[in-house]
């Protein structure tokens, strides 16, 4: 046996390399057809039902904005409801039909139940499930003085995709509809001072990917993974060492940075409404894998040289103390019409 792996690993690497150098032309252009295809038959989001974790802020925000431009009915979940009325009535200028507002935890299991049941009650269907809840943090592992914040950063971050996607399904599968999961670079891309966030990123990627092979053709999935691109995350909305800290109180709110999470926000949507199994940005980032693979070693050191000395340690990549701390609510875009507004409350 130990002689057939050691003759397969002498044989399948450099064979695998082979073939995929000849088979990547036309491979790449049959992607290509299909990509073009499905542009062209994209799903139309008129009253469709979308539904929105995470949706008082940043990413989330936006893609309910994006939504909202295409005419979709949307269900906004997060636990901040001020904050989610107010994006409440910027969609529905932006052009969406119905909007909801569900106050809940996506990490409690019977408060997903509630806000999927709720949907389903008032709309009857489901069309799209999008998961943006999450938090960062910004301590190094071996800083953490409170071990109690470790299975809460995993609870949001990984349970938080995972019950709304379970209480979900069923609907889903009925709708033929899809999933848009957002995870990060920062699953398969070493960065210092978020080793649980970036364990259970590449959780959320295993659990989909393993979930598309089950749901097979009824449900779609989208995979957004991202970099850097600015939000209340990148702004200090973090879990910090010093004791912990969580930084989701209403006077840490911090404001939202605009262009690229926008873009970011379009592009998922863009995606999603396309058929993607995958939106990423920004994409030069891939090229990193294929030095994971084949010389891990270059990207260890490289990281090395950037992040592992003492001042590194110091000057954090994002904010090493509290952050800023009163923001705005999100802001309207045109005084509201004095039309239904229907809420739910939890
Ligand atoms: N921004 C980036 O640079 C970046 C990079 C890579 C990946 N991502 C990923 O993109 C997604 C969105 O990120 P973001 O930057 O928009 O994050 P964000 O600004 O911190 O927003 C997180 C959202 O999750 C909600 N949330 C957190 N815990 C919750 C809970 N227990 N129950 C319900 N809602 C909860 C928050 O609302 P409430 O506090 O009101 O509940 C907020 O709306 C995340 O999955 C993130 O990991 C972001």
């Amino acid at each position: 046996m130990d002689f057939f792996n050691s003759l397969l690993n002498f044989i399948v690497p450099p064979a695998s390399m082979v073939m995929l150098a000849f088979s990547w032309p036309t491979l790449s252009f049959i992607h290509g057809l299909e990509w073009v295809f499905r542009s062209i038959y994209k799903e139309k989001m008129e009253d469709k039902v979308v539904l929105i974790t995470g949706a008082s802020s940043a990413i989330g925000e936006q893609i309910a904005y994006e939504y909202a431009k295409r005419k979709a009915n949307l269900v906004l979940v997060a636990r901040r409801e001020h904050r989610l009325r107010g994006i409440r009535d910027n969609a529905r200028l932006l052009g969406a039909k119905t909007v909801l507002i569900m106050a809940a935890d996506v990490v409690k299991e019977d408060e997903c139940r509630r806000f999927v049941g709720d949907t389903i009650s008032y709309f009857g269907h489901l069309d799209h499930l999008v998961n943006t809840a999450s938090l960062g943090h910004t301590f190094y592992f071996d800083e953490a003085q409170d071990t109690t914040v470790f299975p809460h950063l995993m609870d949001i971050n990984f349970w938080g995709n995972v019950y709304p996607t379970y209480v979900s399904l069923p609907y889903l599968r009925q709708s033929q509809g899809r999933i848009v999961v957002n995870a990060s670079v920062e699953s398969w891309m070493p960065m210092p001072r978020m080793s649980l966030y970036a364990s259970a990123k590449a959780a959320v990627i295993s659990f989909y990917e393993t979930l598309r092979f089950e749901v097979r053709d009824d449900v779609g999935i989208t995979i957004a993974t991202h970099g850097w691109i600015g939000s209340e995350m990148s702004s200090g909305r973090f879990m910090l060492e010093e004791g912990a800290e969580m930084q989701w109180k209403e006077e840490r709110e911090v404001p939202l940075s605009g262009h690229h999470v926008e873009e970011f926000a379009k592009m998922i949507v863009t995606g999603a409404c396309r058929g993607d199994a995958y939106v990423k940005y920004p994409s030069w980032c891939d090229t990193f894998l294929l030095y994971r693979v084949f010389s891990p070693d270059v990207l260890n050191w490289t990281f090395h040289l950037l992040f592992a000395n003492h001042s590194a340690r110091k000057a954090s990549l994002t904010r090493p103390s509290r952050p800023l701390l009163e923001g705005p609510p999100p802001q309207k875009l045109l005084p509201a019409p004095p039309n239904v507004q229907y809420q739910q409350r939890g």
